[in-house]
């Protein structure tokens, strides 16, 4: 079908913690990959998300924290929505589910099912915590799982063993709230007839050749359908989310999986008037980007919404990824195993692009996969140093140094096999991304763009311009090779830029500047084109584009990791806006004895100047006064003190340390600094000015 236009979705996360790197690699990243590609095709596409605001998760995480769900959701939606944005995942919205246009258009859902008399209502008995005073969702029920003798089994399942369960099956249930032990109490609510759905689910999905979905999505999808399904109750009792527009429904709220999927309809109401031909209009290419937690909810419960609601296109496609574990194990929010993505920008600022290529490169798209900061190091400096940005910065540099800094002709009379070869990999490679995005294979899509950038060095270790310089003198012709080696690396550079800018978009913006071209030139119809950069035309020096990660930074992440483990999350988690809070501390280190401290030789010293150190963001190259002698030391301080401001600053030096080479600058010793609340750096200073080179002890 030919698709007028296209509105994409990304599931709204809970307002009750911050995203980690496992919700970007399950589904943001790759639905603005794909936004991006249909946005750079000039494709009229929508992309909308929000926070998922209401639930019993934020409920919970109220509670731990003795705050309302309000502080809650107000807290986290910032912190997410900033870190989406530092991540280049470029929604049209990110809206919450807490606005009003939201709590209307998800009631007026409801009514409209409520009027045409599709809900059964129903009392039941359910589990009360009588000491919170309120009703337990079933993962908040904990007790014996009848078959390992599991202590901590909850609910809905035993993690130790596997088993799903249902909270009778319990031995000895009680609140995972209160500890206190349940009653049951019945309460009134309107279930939804799923089970009347499911010969139109049959003849969406089974007959409508949805085997073209993921497998893992289509797998799901088949055996939900094959177990037969229930009606769902569509409310909760609670005080928090969505109100049920009844009279009768005082404290009922609507269930958050009725009201979070109707987010994408209220975000695109918000976002604009046309809100309705991407949602009712057959010509609008629906796709909703999910975690694989995520399926029954998106292929089998909305999409029944939608049909008995009426009116709505249903999903074209509902591409779900697998999870992504970290360093070998499961990510687990409440033990803080996890790699949160603002601590991540914090820590490694200006390379969102490396983060957004691991995460693409190794995404979870068959299977659970498993992020290490190793591989995280390799793919950065073996594939994005050494190949992709390896090729265009020698292409650039030797372009200034063999082509007088501008474009040089293409001369085709010498042009050889070679040549044409590379040409024709540039315009394979345009189908070969397009049919891998179309499919949503995202990481084979990504291997393309790097396995033609490999192509450009392997054309360019072939071709060794920098050799047939030397010839010219004797044969002054021979500019002709240099000219066309240049000119189709160059040409491969912009193509490289088209076909990176979705998966990188910031590098993309990079390699723009140093071309001199508008963002226009990234235009998917460009691509695979040989004459995007004008002969002659004067090119800017190289940018770097990826910096090499140390290993010391790889171990301070696994460190952390492992620290961050025994914190608990309510500590790290207030830790994370509010510098006025105390913030978590990390454990003191293991005892030493005095011998040990007497080994270090710490000295006072002046900052006599300060430089930032030329292609690292965080590097200062400071001389230092000891009295004794002078010192060059490195100091990864550039972000918090601009080089003027401390010259003349006392510090404390650590002299003895061995020397240590830092882009190519010799470090002889370290400055001790103190990190304050909000993360930011002070220094160790002797609060009575002293002579430089006095002896700390
Ligand atoms: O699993 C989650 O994080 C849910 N908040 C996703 C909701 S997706 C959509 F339905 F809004
Ligand atoms: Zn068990």
């Amino acid at each position: 079908m030919d698709y007028k236009r296209h509105l994409v979705t990304a599931a709204l996360p809970y307002a009750n913690g911050p995203v980690h790197i496992g919700h970007l690699a399950g589904c943001y990243l790759p639905a603005d990959i794909y936004v991006r590609y249909l946005r750079a095709q000039k494709k009229d596409v929508k992309f909308v998300c929000g926070s998922d605001e209401h639930g019993v998760p934020i409920t919970i995480r109220a509670m731990k924290e003795g705050i309302t769900p309000q502080q809650v959701v107000d807290k986290y939606h910032e912190l997410i929505k900033e870190s989406f944005a530092q991540m280049g995942i470029s929604f049209d919205i990110y809206s919450r589910t807490s606005h009003k246009i939201h709590h209307e258009t998800s009631q007026a859902f409801f009514t409209k099912l409520y009027n045409a008399g599709l809900f059964e209502e129903k009392e039941t008995e359910q589990y009360y915590d009588e000491e919170k005073k309120v009703f337990l969702a079933d993962r908040y029920i904990v007790g014996t799982c009848p078959v390992c003798g599991n202590e901590n089994a909850y609910g809905d399942q035993c993690e130790k063993c596997g088993s799903t369960l249902s909270p009778d099956q319990l031995i000895n249930p009680h609140s995972a709230l209160s500890n206190a032990p349940l009653v049951k109490k019945k309460t009134k609510h309107w279930y939804f007839p799923l089970d009347k759905y499911e010969p139109f689910l049959k003849e969406w999905i089974v007959d409508g050749k949805k085997d073209e979905w993921k497998a893992n999505v289509y797998g799901q999808c088949k055996s939900w359908l094959d177990n037969g399904l229930q009606p769902r109750a569509m409310t909760r009792d609670s005080n928090w989310g969505v109100p049920v527009p009844l009279p009768d429904a005082q404290g009922k709220v609507l269930y958050v999986w009725f009201d979070a999927p109707i987010g994408y309809i209220s975000a695109t109401k918000e976002l604009t008037n046309q809100w309705s031909d991407y949602w009712c209009q057959e010509d609008t290419k629906l796709v909703h980007f999910i975690g694989k937690d995520n399926i029954v909810f998106h292929c089998i419960i909305f999409p029944s919404m939608l049909k008995a609601h009426g009116g709505y296109v249903l999903p074209e496609n509902v591409p779900a990824n697998e999870f992504l574990n970290i360093e070998g194990e499961k990510v687990s929010t409440s033990r803080n195993w996890a790699v949160w993505v603002h601590e991540y920008i914090k820590d490694f600022p200006g390379q969102q692009d490396t983060l957004r290529y691991v995460l693409c490169a190794n995404a979870p798209e068959t299977k659970d996969n498993d992020f290490t900061w190793k591989d995280f190091q390799d793919r950065n400096n073996s594939e994005l140093v050494s190949i992709f940005g390896n090729f265009i910065n020698r292409a650039f540099v030797l372009m200034h140094k063999l082509c007088n800094g501008r474009m040089p002709p293409l001369h085709t009379e010498v042009m050889d096999d070679t040549d044409r070869q590379l040409l024709n990999a540039i315009g394979n490679t345009k189908a070969l991304i397009e049919g891998d995005l179309e499919s949503y294979k995202f990481r084979d899509a990504l291997y393309e763009v790097i396995d033609l950038s490999r192509k450009g060095n392997k054309y360019m270790q072939d071709k060794q311009p920098w050799i047939v310089a030397k010839t010219l003198e004797a044969q002054p012709e021979n500019q002709k090779l240099i000219d066309n080696c240049l000119h189709l690396c160059l040409q491969l550079t912009a193509n490289l830029a088209i076909f990176a800018a979705p998966f990188l978009p910031d590098t993309a913006k990079k390699m723009c500047y140093m071309m001199k071209v508008v963002d226009k030139m990234l235009d998917w119809e460009n691509a695979g084109r040989a004459d995007l950069l004008k002969v002659n035309y004067p090119l800017r020096a190289p940018e770097l584009l990826f910096q090499k990660i140390e290993d010391e930074q790889v171990a301070a992440q696994v460190e952390k990791l492992r620290n961050n483990l025994k914190q608990n999350t309510v500590a790290m988690t207030e830790n994370i806006t509010k510098a006025e809070e105390k913030p978590a501390q990390n454990p003191v280190k293991a005892e030493i004895v005095y011998d040990d401290f007497a080994k270090m030789d710490l000295r006072a010293g002046t900052i006599l100047s300060a430089e930032k150190v030329e292609k690292a963001d965080k590097l200062l190259k400071l001389e230092i006064d000891l009295g004794f002698e002078q010192r060059t030391v490195v100091s990864g301080i550039a972000q918090f003190f601009k080089p003027e401001e401390i010259v003349g600053k006392q510090v404390t030096v650590v002299a003895n340390l061995a020397p240590r080479k830092m882009r190519g600058i010799e470090s002889k010793g370290m400055i001790l600094m103190a990190e304050n609340a909000d993360g930011k750096l002070v220094f160790v200073s002797p609060v009575t000015e002293t002579t430089p080179g006095s002896e700390v002890r």
